[in-house]
């Protein structure tokens, strides 16, 4: 007589396997030319993680999730393009990162059917998108698209189908990561109640709470739908005319600013080492370039004062540096639109063996003759 097994915990999901590395996964829409907040607040934290020796790191272009809001076939294809030459330019290494778009792994949509089949609509009817479409932008019921409604089952099948245990995001897609867990646990209600044990893996968010939420150039959140947002590839003019735009408070010259709630501080702040802040700190708080001359010492005083204009240009400054040969990379990058398509398609060949197993996994427990 054969004893049971330890009963499978369905909270837990599949278990990664003994000495396997944490699968980090992020998807990334193609919409529109990233800008400095998608950087700080997305972009470099998914990078750094992804290149963490203890990381195996899935990296996506979310095409059909584009495809909600996105209805113009040639803007869609250049920026499907543009976030991939982005993501590389600003680091990720596609030897050690498996970086793919979400349309040459169909099996995503496989799976998202399979778990629209336990997802209960009241689930997805308390989406904030939902909610803001129906609230906010005073779209009628009967007009809401499916997708939107759906939006967070596809996001479920791109987390689970390959098995993440983490997944870096903006706080604004909290939601969608309790969705996908939600689900993740009903699935595997189910397995286990078919005695197949669970058969996904229960993913965790991991939010950085440090640049949670990125001010844009009128302090409000950085972000394209704004108009506020400092676009990462612009050229350098463009650059510079953003930042010597933003508005400021009134303060006379020569007298102290304060960088605290100040949006150019903040952002040199994200974008620089914890030295050349509180020297920039320094300059704000006195008023001057050099805090350290008296004012006695100078001919002219006022060849020392630190002003907005000054602060603002050490922004533009430190953008140009920080950014400067990615700027470069992604240039190059655009004008080689075979070599971009190559590396993709290398990338969906290496996530299609993940995705395979889990597919197959989760259609035995459906029934699903193989
Ligand atoms: P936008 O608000 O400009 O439309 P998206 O919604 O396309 O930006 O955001 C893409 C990613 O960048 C998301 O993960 C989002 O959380 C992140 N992100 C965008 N704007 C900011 C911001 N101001 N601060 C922090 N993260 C941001
Ligand atoms: N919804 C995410 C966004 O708007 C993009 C996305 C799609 C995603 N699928 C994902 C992010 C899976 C993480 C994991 O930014």
């Amino acid at each position: 007589v054969s004893t049971p097994g330890p009963i499978p915990d369905a909270d837990a999901g599949l278990a990664r396997p003994a000495g396997a590395k944490q699968r980090v996964l992020t998807g990334v829409k193609p919409t529109g030319i990233p800008h400095v907040g998608n950087y700080l607040g997305a972009i470099r934290p998914a990078i750094a993680l992804a290149n963490r020796e203890d990381v195996d790191g899935f990296l996506f272009i979310a095409d059909l999730h584009a495809l909600t809001a996105e209805r113009d076939p040639k803007k869609l294809a250049e920026d499907t393009y543009s976030v991939a030459a982005t993501w590389l330019a600003l680091g990720v290494d596609p030897q050690r990162t498996v970086f793919y778009k979400q349309t040459d792994v169909l099996e995503v949509t496989t799976l998202a059917w399979i778990l629209s089949c336990f997802t209960p609509m009241g689930l997805l009817y308390r989406g904030h998108s939902v909610k803001d479409q129906l609230d906010n932008k005073g779209v009628d019921e009967g007009e809401l698209s499916h997708a939107i409604l759906s939006y967070p089952v596809l996001m479920a099948a791109d987390i689970l189908l390959y098995d993440a245990d983490v997944v870096p995001v903006g706080k604004d897609q909290k939601q969608h990561l309790e969705i996908a867990q939600e689900i993740a646990r009903k699935v595997n209600n189910h397995a286990i109640a078919a005695g197949h044990g669970p058969v996904l893996r229960v993913p965790r968010a991991q939010i950085d709470e440090q640049v949670m939420t990125i001010p844009g150039l009128a302090g409000r959140k950085m972000s394209k739908s704004y108009g506020n947002a400092i676009d990462l590839f612009g050229t350098d003019k463009a650059l510079k005319d953003r930042v010597m735009s933003v508005k400021t408070s009134t303060v006379e010259y020569g007298q102290p600013l304060d960088p605290e709630g100040d949006v150019l501080f903040a952002l040199f702040a994200l974008l620089s080492d914890p030295g050349a802040t509180k020297r920039l700190e320094a300059q704000y708080r006195a008023a001057r370039k050099d805090p350290a001359v008296a004012d006695a010492a100078l001919a002219d005083p006022r060849t020392n004062y630190f002003g907005w204009g000054d602060a603002k240009r050490a922004l533009l400054e430190r953008l140009l540096d920080v950014l400067g040969p990615a700027r470069q990379e992604y240039a190059r990058l655009m004008a080689d639109r075979a070599y971009l398509r190559g590396l993709l398609l290398e990338g969906a060949a290496r996530a299609r063996a993940v995705a395979q197993t889990t597919l197959g996994r989760v259609s035995a427990a459906c029934g699903f003759v193989p």
